[in-house]
């Protein structure tokens, strides 16, 4: 059992206040709050550590260095990777998904080839592919859903053909909450001898992630959405893959030897962090990485399947309440198999014909903050019919009190209309 109290003593934003009221924040899936040690490293560092990384012969750079290279392997550990030249530092799951498609694109595709994903992907998923398409015609395959928001895994097979050259798909919806099978559609692709790239932001913050038995060949998630500082993500890929993709950016680090006439890489991972790293923020991640392990991912995924649950029923109750996915409702993750499409902690709603920015807005005045709009997946909205929902999404320190509170907000915003 966690102990929320304490955890939540450990984030102090959870104790203010707004418009005189206490703050319940249930914007999680949109950036997580931080808890005090994140912050404390992070001064800590910039205070009396603070040096340029990989650069100088003296203490400082070398103790940043040291610093950034334990946090790659902490972040190593995280995802259970091989080995550290496997982990890139970006500046979150976007700038990872650009990377792959801009690199792995140069490197593997051309005219014609198709990449695979689905109809779920957050635009940071679905965007990149398109502006490589301005470059190489490539042709993106779209994997449906079904009526209940889960991935209609049935069509995924007519997707393959023998110009498949990747899929890339979201492990959890960031709207429906819903946890696709990865496992299964990456030994479907590899049964075509295609790789694929899991976009794990959603994934991250609320389930263990083991790399070398999911057997992916991509993995992105970002800091900021597992209680990280934001600008720091991550880009897991396989050394084999990453050795034969060229560099995404030029500039210092990158480089093995450089001449007018001709310039070398470097080795894994730095051929890919061009320039000075956000060294402190590496730091911060590690340090968010080392404070869920002590709590413990199973114990935090239980308490949040928990919550959920309770959520839902409470929502539930709520006359004309519309929630989007969680149709497979009061099944545990293992009941249910794994990645058997059972929803995580996010849960998307519309009441009535209340527009989901009035809601949001006045819930906002209540002091409850909840995401409001398309969530960044606008292709998903036209399959669900809808401009946009209002997205209650849980953290490790949310209580069943915060969703009371939630629940009695919308219920008098309910009144108003
Ligand atoms: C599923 C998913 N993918 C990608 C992203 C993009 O993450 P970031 O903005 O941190 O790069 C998000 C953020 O909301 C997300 O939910």
């Amino acid at each position: 059992m966690l102990d929320i109290q304490n955890i939540r003593n450990d984030f102090p934003i959870l104790g203010r206040e707004v418009y005189g009221r206490p703050l319940v924040y249930l914007d999680n899936a949109a950036t997580t709050q931080k808890p005090r040690c994140v912050v404390d490293v992070m001064t800590e560092e910039y205070l009396n550590v603070n040096a340029n990384v990989h650069r100088g012969v003296h203490y400082l750079s070398q103790q940043a260095t040291d610093l950034m290279e334990a946090a790659r392997e902490t972040v190593r550990r995280f995802i259970n990777a091989r080995s550290t030249t496997e982990i890139v530092f970006t500046r979150g799951t976007t700038e990872s998904i650009n990377l792959v498609a801009s690199s792995f694109g140069q490197a593997f595709l051309s005219e014609g080839d198709e990449i695979i994903i689905t109809e779920m992907e957050h635009h940071s998923n679905i965007v990149p592919w398109q502006l490589l398409q301005s470059r190489i015609p490539v042709k993106l395959r779209v994997c449906p859903i079904t009526d209940e928001g889960i991935l209609d895994t049935s069509a995924l097979p007519g997707l393959f053909n023998s110009r498949t050259r990747l899929v890339a798909v979201t492990a959890v919806s960031n709207v429906l909450g819903t946890a696709n099978p990865i496992k299964e559609i990456i030994a479907a692709a590899h049964a075509h001898n295609v790789p694929v790239l899991v976009d794990a932001a959603q994934a991250a913050p609320h389930q263990a992630i083991d790399v070398q038995a999911l057997d992916c060949d991509f993995l992105a998630f970002s800091g900021h959405k597992v209680y990280g500082p934001t600008g720091i993500g991550v880009l897991y890929g396989k050394e084999a893959l990453l050795e034969q993709m060229p560099p995404y950016m030029g500039g210092g680090e990158m480089i093995g030897k450089v001449s007018f006439e001709h310039t070398t890489w470097n080795v894994l991972p730095y051929k890919f962090e061009a320039g000075t790293p956000d060294y402190v923020a590496v730091t911060g991640l590690a340090r968010a990485l080392e404070y869920v392990n002590a709590i413990g991912m199973p114990a935090i995924q239980a308490y949040e399947h928990d919550l959920t649950q309770y959520a839902l029923e409470q929502l539930r109750q709520i006359p004309d309440m519309r929630i989007f996915g969680h149709s497979r409702q009061g099944a545990s993750p293992v009941e249910a198999g794994e990645g058997c499409g059972i929803g995580s902690s996010v849960i998307s709603f519309l009441v009535g014909n209340i527009h989901h920015l009035d809601m949001g807005t006045l819930l906002d005045r209540l002091g409850i903050a909840v995401r409001t709009g398309h969530h960044c997946a606008e292709p998903l909205m036209h399959r669900l019919g809808i401009e946009g929902t209002v997205r209650a999404s849980f953290a490790l320190y949310n209580t069943r009190e915060e969703v009371d509170a939630l629940v009695a907000g919308i219920r008098r915003v309910a009144t108003m209309f």
